[in-house]
This record gives structure tokens, C-alpha cells and sequence, in this order.
């Protein structure tokens, strides 16, 4: 089966989270507010803080720039595991046991944790214990696989090494990881929202945080120009939009991947599944109103940096052929991770500059239970000062160090986005089709052209008005993606779908004039 055969592919994509779940309808911010607790992002890390520390009796503001669980977590595959890829052996290896027994332990309370407050609030998530897998086709993995099951063990974790899993895939071995799940992330999270919005938490939806001014207490300036004083911020935006301390702009990269939601004429046979090498694979299943829907997960890249971001579905599409009898494909999504240097989050005071200003980011693929640990840590460090896990997570831990390397490719790389955005050699015709996006170029300067189905020529301004790189077209989305920090905008320029940039695109020229002078070029 090919995705473009499919009645489904006209349509942009579709998360299956959303689609299957009510829009929200929050109130926009429109008065000033003194509270104990400001948290700026609305999923699932957010809320969830939100619901530990109205516990402990701080009265909060949410401030989410759209619609709360709108983002990352409405886009995720939703795997509750402590299987991170082969992340124990790495972290055991590069930051020394007590630091691998720490990401262990966080994360498995995690898993129980979840299941804990849905059950306490009532939430029907479609929480399903699973066992997660790693597999591997690939000799050299092997050995990585066994040491993966003794590491693991020795930290605590139920694993197990097995030879087969139930699939049509020769592989040479894998690991699994016994009393994991999985859920409807945005049924979780919309429910979760629901049991703390009282008198002592206010959500604010479409209030997006524009900047953060320091006296006594921080005070969080909105977009409407309203402000939110508080003692504690948390920020847990997708990407953090503060440039100010911490240089995480440095140290954070967006990544892309991708899935599709099929529906098979086998029955899937449980479990979680992913594969230890490239290219990613990754299994799971969701029960629906309408039958089993397979998500079939894979394809990561740099946000801005595919020349066809549409090839990616069709990618997934052939493995999921291979695997299934492919009868539909009712939905397809993308989603954007952002990663650290060394594969662990960074999780606590902003900086150890900036106290009671705090900071959950850089879940990688892995943001159900790290969402979890992130709350889990920021209330103990707000309100006792400590936590068990604060070292494997800290934020400015002396082993980032041990990741300098990357640390310098990375920044490196989207160095050279900032230069050779500008430079690229760029197309000079206007013949742009419905439905297509094209970078041109005109009197010198670069402008992003989209036509929409109707015929209408929309034109942008390409550098991205977060630090100044220059934007690609994503074909799949219909975005403007920037290949630096993962800033998105529509087509038209006007509606940031994800941060952190907070200003939409600038106009690019004047549409009739561009027509003309193209018309009288050619
Ligand atoms: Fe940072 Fe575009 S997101 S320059």
C-alpha cells in the first residue's frame, strides 16, 4: 500500500489524541495575578506539577500559549515505561552506578505513580500494563542487549533477555521489561486538568508568556501585557523561551519523528516494541471506538532539516506492510522531541543563579514517565529543598561535561544552520503549485511562498524571529520549520505552532508585486 493511495492523505495530519478527545476552553489571562506557584506550559509535565503542588497548598497559574495538552504529549506514541532506549548501561558507564540507580528508580515509581492518580481521580485513560521490548536484527547489538538485561536487574528493574517476540521480524535477541504500560496521554492529562481547576488552580489558555522580569518575586509578562507574580515559576514549555540565563538554546536540539495510526486485518499481539538501531521502529496499539489502531513509530530527524518530510509516512507505511495486512490508514502525525546532550533531562533550578526558578526539559522520545519524575522532583525541590533523583537530573551537572563532544557538533551544527540559511542558492521561479511551498528568492532576499488550494500566494519572511536562522518548508505540515531550535509557523506565517519563538513571521513582500515582477521576469 502506498500513502498516497490513501483517502486519508489529502487531509494534513492527524494525531489520534486529539482527534478522539474534546478542545478544552479555558480562560484567556486578562487581569493581573499574584499567586505562589506561575507554571508556563500546559502538558503533561505542567499539569501534572500543577497537581502535586496544589496539594501541598500553593495557589497556581497555568499559562499555556494555545490549549493545554495540545502539544508534544497530544503527539507522543504514550508509552508509561522506564525503557528509555539502552539508556542504563550508557548512563551506568558515562555517570557511574549511583547516577543509573537514580534514573531507575525515578523512573519505575513513575510507572506506578500514573496508574496511582488515575485510578485516585477517577481518570479512564486506557491504562494498559504492558511489557515494553528492545529488539535488535543487527549481530553487534547482542552484546549491548545482555548488558542491558544485567544492568538493568542489578538496578532493580524486572528485565529479561528473550529470543523471539511475535512479530515477522528476524531478530537476533531482545530485552523486555515486565510491569510497563501504556495510555491515552490527552485523556490523562484533560482529566487530570479537570480535578485540579478549583479556586487554588487557575488554568490560562491562550496566554502565551512573552518575558520574565525579576524584583522581589518573578513576574511573568503575557502577551496581552498581563502579568503573573510569583515567588516560584516552573517552565515547562516545550522548548524554553527564556534565553536570558542557562543557554539551553545551546543545549537542547528538536527532533522529528513520525507516526502512522493503521488499522490491520491481523489482530496486534500486545505489547510495546522498538528497535535497538537505525532506522527506529517502534509498536504499540490502541483500542478505539472503531477497532484496533496500530501506531507504527519511526523515521527521526532535525526539525527544518528533511528535504521531503512526506517520504517519512510512506517509510513507516512499508514496514508496517511488512508486518501487517495494511487495510486503512485513518491517521498520521509528527512529533518534535527535544534533546539534550547526554540523553537525560534537565530537570531543576533553572540555573544556580536564578532560586525558585525551575526547569523540566529534554525528554527525548521518553516524556511519559520523565514528565512524572520531573513533578515528582520539582515539588520536593520547592518545597523541602531536595530531592533523591536532583543529581542524575540536575540541569547544570558537572557530566554534561562528559558530553562536550556533542556539545560542540551540536552547536556547531545549528551554527552552520544560522549561515548556510542565508546563503543557500535559492530557486528564482514563482511556478508554485496548489498545495506547495518553496523558498524564493527576490531582489535579493529570501521569502518563504506557499499557494494554498484556492490559488492564493502566501508569502513570508523565512528567518525565524527567535535567533535568527532561516526556515524550511515542511511539506507534510504545511509549516514553516526552523532547523536551529524547532520554532514551527503556518503556512501564512501568522499562528506559531510551536515555540520557542514567541512573535509570528514577518510578512515576506507584497503578494501582487512579487506576481508582477516574476510576470515580467519570465
Ligand atoms: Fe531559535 Fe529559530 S527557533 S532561531
Amino acid at each position: 500500500m502506498n500513502i498516497h493511495e490513501q483517502k486519508n492523505f489529502k487531509k494534513l495530519p492527524e494525531s489520534y489524541w486529539l482527534a478522539s478527545t474534546l478542545t478544552t476552553n479555558y480562560p484567556a489571562l486578562n487581569e493581573d495575578i499574584d499567586v505562589d506557584l506561575v507554571i508556563i506550559g500546559g502538558g503533561l509535565v505542567g499539569i501534572t506539577c500543577a497537581y502535586l503542588l496544589e496539594k501541598e497548598g500553593l495557589s497556581i497559574a497555568v499559562l499555556e500559549a494555545s490549549s493545554i495538552c495540545n502539544g508534544t504529549t497530544a503527539h507522543t506514541t504514550a508509552k508509561i515505561t522506564s525503557q528509555h532506549g539502552l539508556i542504563y548501561n550508557k548512563i551506568q558507564n558515562s555517570m557511574g552506578k549511583e547516577l543509573a540507580q537514580q534514573y531507575a528508580e525515578a523512573n519505575e515509581l513513575a510507572i506506578e505513580e500514573i496508574k496511582k492518580i488515575s485510578e485516585e481521580n477517577d481518570i479512564d485513560c486506557d491504562y494498559i500494563p504492558q511489557s515494553a521490548f528492545i529488539y535488535t536484527q543487527d549481530e553487534n547489538y547482542i552484546q549491548k542487549i545482555e548488558s542491558e538485561v544485567e544492568t538493568a536487574s542489578n538496578l532493580g528493574i524486572n528485565a529479561s533477555y528473550v529470543e523471539n517476540i511475535p512479530f515477522d521480524i528476524d531478530i537476533k535477541g531482545a530485552v523486555q521489561f515486565h510491569n510497563q504500560a501504556q495510555f491515552h496521554p490527552r485523556k490523562y492529562v484533560l482529566g487530570l486538568a479537570k480535578a485540579i481547576y478549583n479556586n487554588n488552580v487557575n488554568i490560562f489558555e491562550n496566554t502565551r508568556a512573552m518575558d520574565i522580569e525579576k524584583d522581589e518575586n518573578y513576574i511573568v509578562i503575557t502577551d496581552k501585557g498581563k502579568k503573573v507574580r510569583a515567588k516560584n515559576i516552573i517552565i515547562a514549555s516545550h522548548y524554553p523561551f527564556y534565553n536570558k540565563h542557562g543557554g539551553y538554546f545551546t543545549r537542547i536540539y528538536p527532533e522529528k519523528s513520525y507516526i502512522v495510526g493503521i488499522k490491520a486485518k491481523e489482530k496486534y499481539p500486545g505489547g510495546m516494541y522498538i528497535n535497538a538501531e537505525d532506522p527506529a521502529r517502534s509498536l504499540r496499539h490502541q483500542s478505539t471506538d472503531d477497532g484496533e489502531l496500530i501506531l507504527v513509530v519511526g523515521e527521526h530527524h532535525k526539525t527544518g532539516q528533511s528535504e521531503d518530510t512526506n517520504k517519512h509516512y510512506q517509510a513507516l507505511l512499508d514496514f508496517a506492510n511488512t508486518l501487517f495486512t495494511v487495510e486503512d490508514v485513518p491517521y498520521r502525525w509528527s512529533t518534535q522531541d527535544c534533546m539534550t546532550l547526554d540523553g537525560v533531562p534537565y530537570v531543576g533550578n533553572f540555573t544556580s543563579n536564578t532560586p525558585n526558578m525551575y526547569i523540566a526539559k529534554g525528554f527525548g522520545k521518553w516524556g511519559m514517565t520523565n514528565s512524572m519524575v520531573s513533578a515528582m522532583i520539582l515539588r520536593d525541590l520547592i518545597i523541602e529543598g531536595k530531592n533523591p533523583w536532583q543529581d542524575i537530573y540536575n540541569p547544570s551537572r558537572k557530566t554534561i561535561v562528559a558530553s562536550a563532544k556533542n556539545f560542540v557538533v551540536e552547536n556547531f551544527n545549528v551554527a552552520e544552520q544560522l549561515i548556510e540559511g542565508k546563503l543557500e542558492s535559492l530557486p528564482k521561479n514563482i511556478d508554485i503549485e496548489p498545495g506547495e511551498g518553496r523558498i524564493l528568492k527576490v531582489d535579493g532576499e529570501r521569502l518563504g511562498a506557499y499557494r494554498d488550494e484556492d490559488g492564493t500566494l502566501h508569502l513570508v519572511n523565512t528567518t525565524c524571529p527567535h535567533m535568527g536562522c532561516e526556515l524550511n518548508w515542511n511539506s507534510a505540515e504545511r509549516s514553516w520549520d526552523c532547523p536551529c531550535h524547532g520554532s514551527r509557523f503556518s503556512y501564512d506565517g501568522n499562528t506559531i505552532v510551536e515555540g520557542p519563538a514567541v512573535e509570528p513571521l514577518r510578512a515576506g513582500k507584497d503578494v501582487n508585486t512579487i506576481e508582477k515582477l516574476f510576470k515580467d521576469d519570465f
